[in-house]
């Protein structure tokens, strides 16, 4: 079976490096070429994750970089096409719901390719968020769909997709974290000496509908202000939000202030993931990685894609305004930290569950 893999964006690298990984196991029965876009390209949104997932480089980057919705998803179109037709693989994988998921099916699709997305199924139900236009889009383009929740299979139902084509396999974002927890925890003392950080939140914002608004940032970055006069605020500033910090101009920091970086490594992020008191969010993959990790989430939306972590996990959703923020964060701190639930099929093997089915369909001749 040849097939070509598409990453773009950070979270895709954390997605496709265990069905990589698994994949290579079976040289003999798999062709597999990896194809980068190029949507992210800043060597700590790109490079770093290649060196610290076990991901090979990729075969091709078509080096897309940033632009409106329409140009990148056009750019991407245009020189995906030209790969397909070179390569012609059998099935193209495309993990999650970013620009170069929804670029790649379209093009796929028309060329008679067949389509395996990996993260099937999530809805927000919110067409406001981008991706939820590229999560439906991408599904009902899609010849298998992989899903990673029990929610996934009822969304994919409702919208008449035959359950036949659906696979529950779990999370592959959580079988990297699996692989890599152990490495990352030898990252928390260098960090903690060079930060000076104990007890902390860590916060990450990059969703359109936080930090594109001059107000709503302002508000959001008032708050962090305030937060950081009772406890430790670390956050890894995402370049979209870099971006338009310097566009509304911060404030004169008061001190203490919260800590800004660059955006982390995956395994310096996920050493402060798992240390932290409490994580403050909108990133789709960091709502379950705290699910997973037992550490309590504030997420900053009114809805989620992935309603486990709220039924199962330890997420909590956000939506009001933001000056009635800081009390939900402190109720959440003080909550004691009991057991926690761990989603079905979080553990690990999500990939393995993937190639299985892809070596049915081999076998079957599709
Ligand atoms: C994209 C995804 C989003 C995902 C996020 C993960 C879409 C529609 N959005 O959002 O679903 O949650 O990635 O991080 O696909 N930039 C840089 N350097 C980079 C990449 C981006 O400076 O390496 C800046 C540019 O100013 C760019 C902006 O970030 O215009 C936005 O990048 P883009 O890829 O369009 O969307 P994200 O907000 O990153
Ligand atoms: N992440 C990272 N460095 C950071 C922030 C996040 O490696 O500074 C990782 C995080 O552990 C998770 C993924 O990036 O695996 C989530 O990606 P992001 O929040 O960019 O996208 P989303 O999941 O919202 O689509």
């Amino acid at each position: 079976m040849k097939l070509l893999s598409v990453v773009g964006a950070r979270p895709n690298f954390m997605k496709i490096a265990p069905v990589a990984r698994v994949l290579a196991r079976y040289p003999e029965q798999f062709d597999h070429v990896l194809v980068h876009t190029g949507q992210h390209y800043d060597a700590n949104m790109s490079q770093v994750f290649f060196d610290e997932l076990d991901l090979p480089r990729p075969a091709i980057n078509l080096e897309v970089g940033s632009g409106s919705h329409a140009q990148q998803t056009a750019q991407i179109m245009q020189r995906f096409e030209p790969i397909v037709l070179q390569h012609r693989p059998d099935w193209i994988l495309v993990p999650g719901d970013v620009n170069s998921t929804v670029a790649c099916s379209l093009v796929a699709a028309k060329l008679g390719v067949k389509i395996a997305h990996v993260e099937a199924g999530l809805r927000s139900f919110d067409r406001a968020m981008p991706e939820e236009i590229n999560r439906v889009v991408t599904d009902h383009l899609s010849d298998v769909l992989f899903t990673s929740e029990p929610s996934g299979a009822v969304n994919l139902a409702r919208e008449g997709i035959d359950p036949a084509r659906i696979h529950f396999v779990g999370n592959t974002m959580i079988d990297t974290l699996v692989h890599l927890l152990p490495k990352a925890a030898s990252r928390w003392e260098t960090l903690q000496r060079q930060h000076q950080i104990d007890r902390y939140v860590l916060v990450t914002l990059h969703r359109p509908a936080n930090v594109d608004d001059d107000a709503r940032l302002r508000a959001l970055m008032a708050l962090l202000q305030r937060l950081a006069a009772t406890i430790q605020v670390v956050f890894p500033v995402h370049p979209r939000t870099r971006a338009r910090l310097n566009q509304v101009g911060s404030d004169r920091a008061a001190h203490p202030a919260p800590l800004l970086l660059e955006p982390l490594s995956y395994l310096d992020f996920t050493a402060l993931e798992s240390h932290a008191a409490l994580v403050l969010t909108d990133s789709g993959g960091v709502q379950e990685e705290t699910t997973w990790l037992g550490v309590p989430c504030v997420t900053v939306r009114a809805n989620t894609e992935r309603p486990v972590t709220v039924d199962e996990g330890t997420n909590v959703l956000f939506s009001g305004a933001i000056d009635a923020l800081e009390p939900v964060i402190h109720a959440q701190l003080a909550r004691p930290r009991g057991e926690h639930r761990v989603p079905a099929y979080w553990d690990g093997r999500a990939a393995e569950r993937i190639v299985a089915v892809l070596q049915q369909l081999a076998h079957a001749g599709r």
